[in-house]
């Protein structure tokens, strides 16, 4: 099978990493793709957002897959696109990719599937928004309908917060992904992030995984696309698994089915764990970054024949085998980030990490410079990731990498996992 992943972080590169060691897989590409995806893949500069440019290269080299990484081609369409040409491609619709591209979509689901969710209401006018905001109990949270790269949400702690944020989202300062926003009910607990694999009918969860969304030690400074991650994440007990399968993914998986949508792909819950059970803060239509990494790298069964059963409606007779090893990912970044990344500072000792027993880096915001030396290119660079018999091994394995790199240019967090290591695993 000739297959083509669309993307170019280290979600990308994991899943490259993944497919490429498929016995089904005969020929890997990557659209564009990064230097650390080109050890498994042929990189080619065509971008995933450019549906009419992906088919063209998918009719050239006869390809027979295209796997999307990122949200924004889904929710542009791209999946239907390819469907008109005949390509196959894993991956939600336009249609199903609204569980993302539309936060007032999915609250809508969710009441009327009965899917515990925060309380919310949607605005499109401030004075009305602030009157609600200034009705309901603080902090409230504050959100543009649309996609807004994970920026779109602000906790305001008091009503002045809440009434900027309002003014700004409606504003225009996310430009139509907030010409609606959501208003809804601030929730305690422990966030988990929880992956199904879908068919359209058929969901089978994942192993578990946790990720860090603040930028600093401590879950403090601002939120990010996600510092780190580990999985198996023991928040999510087996009883926990069973009910968010029950009571959050069939019902939405149904939901969207009798629509006339049938959702196949990755279904992405953000959850919160609260004293009442597993609640959903939303839905993402793809693989999490850095989520998938820490879940590939413990995956035992055949990526790509998982994800062709999935395109082809038989995931009733698939099974995912997970190694028992816990994995941990620590995500290098560009100083700067998440606001202003620097760019083009020059990164050592990759291969060094990497040779490491049970180390994988993953490249995100990777590029070459004219002399053939590693740079930084974006804001998540490097996802430096280990195996290990438990989660505190792994870390130490994670953070042994970690040294091994020299990059003045980058920072890290210091304590990924430590949620986990908490409670003793
Ligand atoms: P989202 O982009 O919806 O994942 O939101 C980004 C982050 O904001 C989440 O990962 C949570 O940490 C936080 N968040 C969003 N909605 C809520 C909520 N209703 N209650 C508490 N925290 C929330
Ligand atoms: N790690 C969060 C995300 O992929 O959206």
């Amino acid at each position: 099978m000739r297959v083509l992943i669309l993307g170019s972080g280290g979600r990308e590169h994991a899943l490259a990493w993944a497919i490429a060691a498929s016995p089904a897989c005969d020929a890997l590409f990557a659209a564009p793709g990064n230097p650390g995806i080109a050890a498994h893949a042929r990189c080619v500069p065509v971008s995933p957002n450019d549906s009419a440019g992906v088919i063209d290269f998918c009719r050239r080299e006869a390809i027979d897959l295209v796997v999307v990484g990122p949200e924004a081609p889904l929710a542009a369409g791209i999946v239907d696109a390819l469907a008109e040409a005949g390509i196959k491609a894993f991956g939600p619709t336009r249609a199903a990719a609204q569980l993302e591209a539309s936060k007032h979509f999915t609250k809508t689901l969710c009441q009327e599937a009965g899917i515990a969710t925060a309380r919310f209401a949607t605005f499109h006018d401030a004075s009305a928004a602030k009157a609600y905001a200034g009705d309901h109990p603080l902090p409230v949270v504050i959100k543009a309908d649309g996609l807004a790269a994970g920026k779109g949400v602000i906790i305001a702690a008091t009503r002045a917060e809440a009434a900027a944020a309002i003014d700004a989202m409606l504003g225009g300062s996310f430009g139509e992904a907030g010409a609606s926003i959501v208003i809804e009910e601030f929730l305690e607990g422990e966030e988990a992030s929880f992956f199904a694999l879908c068919d359209g009918e058929t969901a089978v969860p994942l192993a578990t995984a946790q990720d860090h969304k603040r930028a600093h030690d401590g879950d403090t400074g601002p939120n990010t696309g996600g510092m780190g991650a580990y999985s198996p994440a023991p928040v999510m007990t087996q009883a926990l698994v069973d009910e968010t399968m029950a009571r959050i993914i069939a019902p939405t998986l149904s939901a969207m089915a009798t629509r006339g949508t049938p959702f196949r792909g990755i279904l992405y819950a953000g959850l919160m764990i609260t004293d009442e059970g597993p609640k959903l803060i939303e839905y993402n239509c793809r693989f999490g970054d850095p989520e998938a990494q820490v879940l590939l790298v413990r995956l035992q069964s055949d990526l790509l024949a998982a994800i062709v059963a999935a395109v082809e409606g038989r995931l009733s007779e698939t099974v995912l085998q997970w190694s028992p090893k816990a994995a941990l990912t620590v995500v290098y970044a560009a100083n700067g980030y998440p606001a202003a990344p620097e760019k083009g500072s020059v990164i050592e000792g990759v291969e060094a990490a990497g040779s490491l027993e049970d180390v994988i880096v993953f490249h995100a915001g990777t590029a070459r410079d004219p002399e053939g030396r590693l740079i930084a290119e974006g804001g998540r660079v490097l996802n430096v990731t280990a195996l290990g018999d438990t989660i505190d091994s792994a870390q130490r394995r994670a953070y042994q990498a970690v040294g091994a790199i020299h990059w003045p240019g980058g920072f890290y967090r210091r304590d990924i996992g430590w949620r986990a290591i908490a409670r003793g695993l």
